[in-house]
This record gives C-alpha cells, sequence and structure tokens, in this order.
C-alpha cells in the first residue's frame, strides 16, 4: 500500500481495519483473535476503560519528554515491540521493516523464535536495541543453540516466553483452514485469491526470490517451509518445562534475561529467585488461556510485591497513549505492543508501523498534558482513579 493509505489513518483502529481489508481472512484472523470464547481477548480492553485518569490543570507542560532509561539504557519512548511470529507473512520481509521503525523511533525490538527472518539477518541489515524471544523445545539442547546464535549476534536481552505450557485451542484457525504447518486447501486459497494485492506483493515475492519463507531461526536442519511438517514445530510446546530451565538459561545468557507471561506475585518472585532481569506481565494478547486475568489488572500486586528488585514491563491489549500512560501510572516500566504495529507492517511495511508507534507516542504526549505531567517519571498512582474495578487507589 502507498504511504497516503498509511497516512489516511488516524489511529490503530484504522490500521487494523484497514489490514483486515488487506490479508485473507486466515491470516487475518490469526493476528487478531484470541482463543476460545476469547473472553481475555475482550477482558484485556475492557480493564483499560474501567481505569479514569485525574486531570491536573494550569501546570506548565510545554515541554514533555517521553524518554526513559531501561537496562541502563536511554529510550525515546516507554513503549516496545513484542514479539509476535508472522510479521514476514503479513509484508515481504515484514520484520525489517518493523525492526527499522523500532531503530529509527529509538525504542526495542522483540524478534520471536518462529519469525521468518533470522536474527543475524536482523542484527546486520537494521541493529537498534534487539531482543530475542525464546520458546523452549522439549529437547532444551535445541533452545540452547538458539541462545548460543542470539549471544553471537550481539542481542541485548533474551526473552523466554513461558506462557504456552500446552497449545491453545483457536478454533476459529481451524475454521477458517488455517494449519501450522500451512497446507493448502480450498477454504485458505480462496481467502487468498480474494486478496490479490497481498498475495501479489507479499507471497509471490517470496516465491520469485527463492521459495515460500522458513521459520528462520530453527536450529540448522530443521528451518522448513511453513508448508512442511516440522520436528522442531511439533516439539515446541512443553508441558515438562520447570524453574530450573530458566535457571540453565540464566548461567549461558551474559545479557538481560526477562521472563514473559507473569501474571502472579508469586511467580514474579520465582522469576526473581532464578535470576531474572526483568518480567513481562502478559497475557499474550488474550490468545492463549481464555480465563486469565487482564495484565493491566494483574500489575498493581506484582509491582507492590517486586519492588525494585526487577524491571517490570507489561503488553496485552494496549491500543491508546492513554492505556501506556495507565500502566506506567500503576508501575510499570516499559509498555510492549504486539498487534498494533503488526497492523501497520501490514499497511505500509516500515511506513505503516512508524505510523502505530507515532498515534503511541501523541497519545502518550497529549495523556502527559491532561495529567499536568512533563514526563513519564512524574506518573504514579495519584494519577489513577479506577472506577468499578477490583483495585482501588486504597488497596494498591
Ligand atoms: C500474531 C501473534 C503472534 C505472536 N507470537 C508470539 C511469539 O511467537 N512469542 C511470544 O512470546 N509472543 C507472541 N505473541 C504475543 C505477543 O508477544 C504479545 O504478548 C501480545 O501480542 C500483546 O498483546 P497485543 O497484541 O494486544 O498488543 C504473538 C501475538 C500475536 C498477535
Amino acid at each position: 500500500m502507498s504511504n497516503r493509505s498509511v497516512e489516511e489513518a488516524l489511529n490503530i483502529h484504522d490500521l487494523r481495519r484497514m489490514a483486515k481489508q488487506r490479508l485473507p481472512k486466515w491470516l487475518f484472523e490469526f493476528v487478531d483473535r484470541g482463543t476460545e470464547d476469547e473472553v481475555a481477548l475482550r477482558n484485556n480492553r475492557a480493564a483499560f476503560e474501567r481505569i479514569k485518569l485525574k486531570t491536573q490543570v494550569l501546570v506548565d507542560v510545554s515541554a514533555r519528554k517521553q524518554d526513559i532509561t531501561l537496562f541502563g539504557k536511554l529510550h525515546k519512548m516507554p513503549l516496545g515491540i513484542a514479539p509476535t511470529g508472522p510479521a514476514g507473512m503479513l509484508w515481504y520481509k515484514g520484520e525489517l521493516e518493523l525492526a527499522r521503525a523500532a531503530k529509527a523511533a529509538g525504542i526495542p525490538f522483540t524478534l520471536a523464535t518462529g519469525s521468518q527472518t533470522s536474527m543475524e539477518e536482523v542484527a546486520k541489515v537494521v541493529g537498534g536495541t534487539l531482543w530475542f524471544q525464546l520458546y523452549m523445545w522439549s529437547d532444551v539442547r535445541m533452545s540452547h543453540i538458539l541462545v548460543e546464535r542470539a549471544k553471537n549476534a550481539g542481542f541485548e536481552a533474551l526473552v523466554v516466553t513461558v506462557d504456552g505450557p500446552v497449545g491453545t485451542n483457536r478454533e476459529y484457525n481451524i475454521r477458517n483452514g488455517y494449519t501450522v504447518p500451512f497446507s493448502y486447501n480450498r477454504k485458505n486459497t480462496t481467502a487468498v485469491m480474494a486478496r490479490p494485492g497481498w498475495f501479489f506483493s507479499v507471497l509471490m515475492r517470496y516465491w520469485m526470490s527463492g521459495g515460500m519463507p522458513t521459520r528462520a531461526n530453527y536450529p540448522e536442519g530443521m528451518t522448513e517451509k511453513f508448508t512442511h511438517v516440522s520436528t522442531a514445530e511439533r516439539k515446541t510446546k512443553n508441558d515438562s518445562l520447570a524453574w530450573t530451565d530458566l535457571k540453565v538459561l540464566r548461567d549461558m545468557w551474559p545479557g538481560k534475561l526477562l521472563v514473559k507471561g507473569i501474571l502472579t506475585p508469586k511467580d514474579a518472585e520465582l522469576a526473581i529467585a532464578h535470576g531474572a532481569d526483568g518480567i513481562i506481565v502478559s497475557n499474550h494478547g488474550g490468545r492463549n488461556f481464555d480465563s486469565s486475568m487482564a495484565p493491566i489488572e494483574a500489575l498493581a500486586p506484582i509491582v507492590d510485591a517486586v519492588g525494585d528488585r526487577t524491571t517490570v514491563i507489561i503488553d496485552s491489549g494496549f491500543r491508546r497513549g492513554s492505556d501506556v500512560v495507565k500502566a506506567l501510572a500503576i508501575g510499570a516500566k516499559l509498555v510492549m505492543v504486539g498487534r498494533a504495529t503488526l497492523w501497520g507492517t501490514t499497511v505500509g511495511g516500515e511506513a505503516g508501523a512508524a505510523r502505530a508507534i507515532n498515534f503511541y507516542r501523541e497519545e502518550i504526549s497529549r495523556t502527559l498534558a491532561y495529567l499536568g505531567c512533563r514526563s513519564v517519571a512524574d506518573l504514579n498512582r495519584d494519577c489513577l482513579e479506577f472506577v468499578g474495578a477490583s483495585h482501588t487507589p486504597a488497596t494498591m
């Protein structure tokens, strides 16, 4: 799509609508939807709507700043790109586009284990603040190979995702004829034919430059095409993983170690005890467990429990700058976004991802002004008003 259509989007919701027009149904729904009855997905958003912010008037807020220091490094705004598998299916070499937008915005980019561009290529071609997300295979030695690669490629943080002990129940994928590994059938092929723009600009481009993309970060010999049954793929879910496996990673990994998928103070404590430098409070964007809490509601008790002993990051459901401000006011140090920048990437590659990031920048800035805050460091729980939620300021 042209930059003009990117500029027609006025917010994240517009980018999502445009992406829906552009992607085959199975691919759009794979990114957009949740799991089972999508209660967690809806609640992630509803929880933000229950939290109100207190305005403060007649404060000189003309020089507002958003920069933050995270793990000793300055970032231009309190946003990061969460790991997601399919950016390279939404746009040709989409991970490179998204990583470029993150670098230009001065924020961290997390590359997922299942992405289509290799970590070495992202590091070499783009650079910036790069984090690598790790899934643990049941044969943990396979994951350890990736840890070594990420270390050699200069990634600054290892994000270990722990919220998927078993596969998820995404019934719409089955209805749409979308399976992993991908296999062609009447349903998904018809959906592709209905989206010629995506077909020619993404799929055809891959075919013309060597074939379907692969899971380029899988260990050697396992980087099969999307259409192939992969031994590695079958074993990425590991219901026997335990905290001791995290400890092994801690001993292997010299950089920052983050644990993604924490929703309780107890698990936050365990993550610290096993060497984590940070935790990501997340329910995987409502994609995995439909009875999970909204991370924004899980945040306050976790921040209270861990204090300054670890860095608390959060994701899931953030669509507006005001959502980001709410999380920072409760005590998160960084907010990560998944779908929002995927929609931007779908609509306009780097320019689309940059537009998505810019919406957050402008909306955070506007929210800070209404709150009478000059910087994100001014945010605290006095800025919050909880309406109809379980947490009231008195209990926080
Ligand atoms: C299409 C898609 C793929 C994802 N793939 C991964 C993944 O491979 N690893 C991971 O840790 N999280 C993955 N996530 C979860 C994100 O990292 C993040 O937790 C979530 O998207 C945040 O919610 P949001 O999309 O509402 O911002 C994925 C999310 C989406 C939408």
